[in-house]
């Protein structure tokens, strides 16, 4: 079974594959293609669901673990839940935006360069100082939740729910299931 590292591990492995196709595709480059831009607004989306799931998860249980077994670990994941809340914002101006509305390509480059910071510092700065204080069997088990969280997870970034852990545990299924029906209204995140 997949641990902690492995489940956010893919996670980040797939979102810096879609900023890296975002980035070779700016629509500047593509300006009176609308195939192109529609495109670019889909993949914009699923980037959207994609880390508005990840992080609600981190939020309710890979952090809480953070904080739980790591030495230095409040000071670690208020740094980076900070950084979450964030890109949660700038998500959330970008959401609904078209790749021709002002301000597309801006928001978009921003969070380019800060989500790919986030990662780093997750993976260089948390995740080894984790490995060293987790069991197998608590790794094994946080993957699992992670995992099982995921499926039922808000896909947008709701930057002014606080990003506490039984905040989510309450508001958090209410409000991704009011997310998921907007997404089957208007055919969000779907081919
Ligand atoms: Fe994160
Ligand atoms: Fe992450």
């Amino acid at each position: 079974m997949a641990d902690v590292f492995e489940v956010l591990g893919r996670d980040h492995t797939e979102v810096k594959r879609m900023l890296a196709e975002l980035e070779a595709g700016s629509s500047r480059a593509v300006p009176d293609r609308e195939d192109r831009l529609r495109l670019r607004k889909k993949m914009v989306e699923e980037l959207i669901i994609e880390e508005s799931k990840h992080e609600a998860v981190e939020e309710e249980y890979f952090w809480p673990a953070v904080r739980r077994l790591v030495p230095d670990g409040e000071l670690l994941a208020d740094e980076a839940v900070g950084q979450e809340q964030a890109a949660k914002h700038v998500l959330n101006d970008l959401l609904g935006k078209d790749p021709t509305d002002g301000g597309f390509e801006e928001l978009l480059t921003r969070f380019t360069a800060d989500g790919r910071e986030h990662i780093e510092f997750e993976e260089v700065q948390v995740w080894p100082k984790l490995r060293v204080v987790i069991t197998a069997d608590e790794a094994e088990e946080l993957g699992r939740k992670l995992e099982q969280g995921k499926k039922t997870a808000p896909t947008r970034p709701h930057p002014h729910t606080p990003p506490k852990p039984g905040v989510l545990r309450s508001a958090g299924p209410a409000v991704a299931a009011a997310d998921r029906l907007r997404d089957r209204m208007t055919g969000r995140g779907q081919e």
